[in-house]
């Protein structure tokens, strides 16, 4: 299970166990509370907003006082109560690394890692918060390890827990969405085999390869269902609503059918050669263990025929992300057609309420 807590001063005295999990997308948040109650994970509750667009872009907060307000009326509609949050990042403000290196202590490699990361981080290394954990790839004999390496921009972290301090929440975790997949995945299906985690957002798309519960690549893409929006829009001449309404199906695509299917055609075709190329980079360092299948997230994961186009191209099955397969859901509570709907995009969102509030 991936562990990364790039912030660490997170010192208070625990209440609940499970923090709220908050995914601040580009389109929408999702927020999602869960329960350890001992016989599994049970969930509490959960939901999403849009957010006005241009308020989160690239990763980034670009209008924080807006992003504060959806998420207030969000958490108060929904009536959650926790107050600790996890939450996660990604994009150009991220950088995750894998390094291979001599296998030593926590407290080695915590020192090792400052001189280590100046190598591979773009930014002034004062600028970033480091995290780090070692996947003890080492066998018996050997004497290296790979160790998962993540540095974040201190400014793009410090400006989301600013946000969150206004709106009364205490944010406890800063994880990563790639890991928050992986921890969606592994917490509904364990840590074994080896599967393609992708999460397909509205601008940007995650991908995360793990083995026997390590990430063994992970990445983010600059891609996502907004794409399809914008290439709707130019082609019909409509606002942005109005080409977000025909992409969703809501209004009937009249005569405009054959040249949708050719933007979606093109747009999809974008996705999976990307996906390949992380296949086949994973192939080629890793060809003991194949990919086994992949299991798909985000809302853009929800465009129709999208599953079989991917298993088509890649020659393994493909799923669409159920978090909430093995939770206990009370159904009197969430209506089950609702969280069959909503679930694919709430996949990160999941990962991040599994996260335990730290000491
Ligand atoms: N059925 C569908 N077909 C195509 N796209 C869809 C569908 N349902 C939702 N989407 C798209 O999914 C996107 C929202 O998904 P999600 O909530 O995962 O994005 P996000 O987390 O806000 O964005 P990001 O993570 O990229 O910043 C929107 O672009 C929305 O139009
Ligand atoms: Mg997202």
């Amino acid at each position: 299970m991936a562990k990364m807590n790039i912030n660490f001063s997170l010192p208070f005295v625990q209440k609940q166990t499970l923090a709220v999990g908050l995914d601040i997308g580009s389109h929408a948040v999702k927020v999602c509370e869960m329960h350890d109650s001992g016989d599994g994970l049970e969930l509490i509750s959960l939901g999403s907003a849009l957010l006005p667009a241009g308020s989160v872009e690239d990763g980034e907060l670009q209008d924080p006082e807006a992003v504060a307000e959806v998420i207030k009326s969000l958490v108060k509609n929904l009536n959650i109560k926790g107050k600790k949050v996890a939450i996660s990042i990604s994009g150009y403000s991220v950088i995750m690394k894998k390094v291979n290196l001599a296998v030593m202590t926590e407290t080695e490699l915590a020192e090792h890692i400052q001189t280590e990361a100046e190598q591979y981080i773009p930014f002034d290394i004062e600028e970033v918060y480091l995290d780090f954990q070692d996947l003890k790839t080492n066998s018996e004999t050997e004497d290296r390890t790979d160790v998962m390496l993540v540095a974040a921009k201190k400014d793009v972290v410090d400006g989301y827990l600013d946000m969150l301090n206004i709106v009364g929440l205490k944010t406890v975790v800063v994880d990563v969405d790639a890991f928050a997949l992986e921890n969606s995945y592994e917490a509904n299906y364990g840590s074994e085999g080896t599967i393609l985690l992708a999460d397909i957002g509205s601008s940007k798309m995650n991908i995360n390869i793990i083995s026997d519960g390590t990430s063994i690549f992970a990445r983010d893409i600059m891609m996502g269902s907004r794409q399809l929006t914008e290439d709707i829009q130019a082609r019909f001449g409509l606002s942005f609503d109005e080409a977000e309404s025909l992409k969703l199906g809501s209004v009937a695509p009249e005569d405009k059918q054959e040249e949708l299917e050719e933007i979606f055609g093109n747009i999809c075709t974008q996705w999976i050669m990307e996906i390949k190329k992380a296949v086949d980079f994973y192939n080629s360092n890793y060809p003991d263990k194949p990919i086994e299948k992949m299991v798909l997230g985000g809302g853009g994961a929800k465009v129709k025929g999208l599953d079989q186009f991917f298993s088509e191209e890649t020659g393994f099955p493909v799923e669409l992300s159920a978090p909430f397969s093995h939770a206990i859901v009370d159904t009197e509570k969430i209506e089950p057609d609702y969280l069959g709907y909503i679930s694919p995009e709430m996949a990160i969102a999941m990962g991040l309420a599994t996260r335990i509030i730290p000491f």
